[in-house]
């Protein structure tokens, strides 16, 4: 009997697990309902925060099945979310069951209205609201784990149904694009909008805007209801029209990457008074080029200082360890520390150059009859080595190499002596046999 019931309670849990493995993907989302303190407006009303949960259906025919809140959620943050595009089941935004870390989500309530900025006016020059718009709304914020994603999508509800549907989805595969310099450079950024909506074909418009420490500039703006491009002072990026006609593929091209070009990007997309964006981080890291000098290093003599430097240069981002490492005659390394370091120059094209100097005293830094002496830099976009021989000649005490030539000299003297006594010894005897013969 005991038997019997474990059994059934280990197949209760393997279809329990079964159940979940199959409906997890995408079937709730936690996120946090972020909204302005009802009542307040004043300055320092501020927003308050609620824990809520959204339950997916990809399939908005599918039955709604009815959950049971957690017991942390008031069942008034509760949403059932149909979204045909399944928009939320990035497995990004699913990790398993466990993991420590959580994807970010962010709820808020969302106001349609009118854009003022000139590429997305025209979407609504009627000046009229449709009536479509009278409905509760709401923009979520997601972050997926790993970076992997970055979601917005607005949402809609019939009012007070507490069953919004995505409306438009706008996202990008990654949160950071990580470049070397001169590379072309793609910034990821799609959107989708509901087939069944109404502002579905009544026109769109793309944005990417660049900031960087307070400072920001339009890079492109592309009005599609007039087909047509805002002026901006960026000549290399570039948006692939077709693309975004086609997959609302509204991703940013630039052609060559520069330093001027770090920073954050932010992809919006414009319907008919509604709008939703992300944001991307462009790292651009670029490893040092080394060169150390004077190449070859003079020969030296025991107790003679040479000097030597290493020139890094043409980095991204600043931060940089110069090291020396010195390689002796049997590859053996051990490090010679920093030496010392000058401070950092910018180029013009707002890359970093640095150098360190060190001075080779042979004789009390231990160097025998020299060697290598690298510099070795350690930087975000990889490591570097540069190398230089290094001679010291007239070194009193004998190397290895020297005592086994003059073991080898010494062999082959004894063998020689040995030979030549050989051949000596041995003549005299045979002599002495042939006088004994012919004195028989
Ligand atoms: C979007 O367009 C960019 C640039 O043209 C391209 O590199 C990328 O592969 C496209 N993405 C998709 C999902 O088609």
């Amino acid at each position: 009997m005991k038997d019997l019931s474990t059994i059934y309670k280990l197949s209760v849990i393997a279809f329990a697990l079964l159940g979940d493995v199959c409906s997890s993907r995408c079937s709730v989302l936690e996120c946090w309902f972020v909204q302005e303190r009802p009542g307040g407006g004043g300055f320092s009303a501020g927003m308050s925060q609620e824990k809520s949960a959204l339950y997916i259906r990809t399939d908005p025919d599918s039955e709604k099945i009815e959950h049971k809140p957690p017991s942390d959620i008031s069942p008034s943050r509760i949403y059932y979310v149909s979204d045909p595009a399944s928009t939320f089941c990035s497995s990004a935004l699913h990790p398993p069951e466990g993991s420590v870390n959580k994807p970010q989500c962010e709820i808020n309530p969302f106001t349609p209205q009118a854009s003022m900025v000139k590429w997305a006016a025209p979407l609504t020059s009627s000046a009229q609201s449709p009536i479509y718009l009278s409905a509760d709304w709401f923009s979520v914020a997601a972050q997926g784990l790993n970076g992997e994603l970055t979601l917005a999508n607005v949402m809609r509800a019939q009012s007070g149904s507490k069953e919004p549907s995505v409306i438009l989805s706008v996202s990008s595969k990654t949160s950071t694009v990580r470049s070397r310099l001169g590379e072309p450079v793609v910034l990821d950024c799609g959107f989708w909008v509901d087939p069944s909506s109404p502002l579905h074909g009544s026109g769109f418009a793309v944005e990417w805007r660049y900031q960087f420490r307070g400072e920001g500039r339009l890079v492109v703006a592309y009005d599609g209801k007039n087909d047509r491009f805002a002026e901006t002072s960026e000549t290399d990026a570039d948006l692939d029209i077709v693309g975004l006609y086609e997959t609302g593929n509204a991703s940013l091209v630039l052609k060559e990457a520069q330093v001027r070009h770090a920073g954050t990007y932010i992809c919006t997309v414009y319907l008919p008074h509604l709008l939703a964006q992300v944001a991307l981080e462009l790292e651009i890291v670029e490893p040092p080029a080394l060169a150390v000098y004077p190449s070859p290093l003079p020969l030296s003599v025991p107790g003679q200082v040479v000097t030597v430097h290493c020139e890094a240069s043409g980095f991204h981002p600043l931060s940089l360890d110069l090291d020396w490492e010195f390689t002796d005659a049997e590859g053996k390394k051990r490090s010679l520390g920093q030496g010392s370091v000058t401070g950092h120059r910018q180029a013009r094209d707002g890359t970093y150059s640095q150098s360190a100097r060190l001075e080779l005293d042979s004789f009390k830094l231990g160097l025998g009859r020299g060697g290598e002496i690298s510099c070795v830099a350690k930087h975000q976009g990889g490591s570097r080595r540069a190398t230089v021989t290094l001679n010291v000649i007239g070194v009193s005490a004998p190397s290895i190499e020297d005592s086994m030539a003059m073991v080898a000299v010494a062999l082959v003297l004894y063998g020689v002596i040995k030979v030549l006594f050989w051949t000596f010894s041995s003549n005299g005897t045979s002599n002495g046999d042939s006088n004994d013969k012919k004195e028989k």
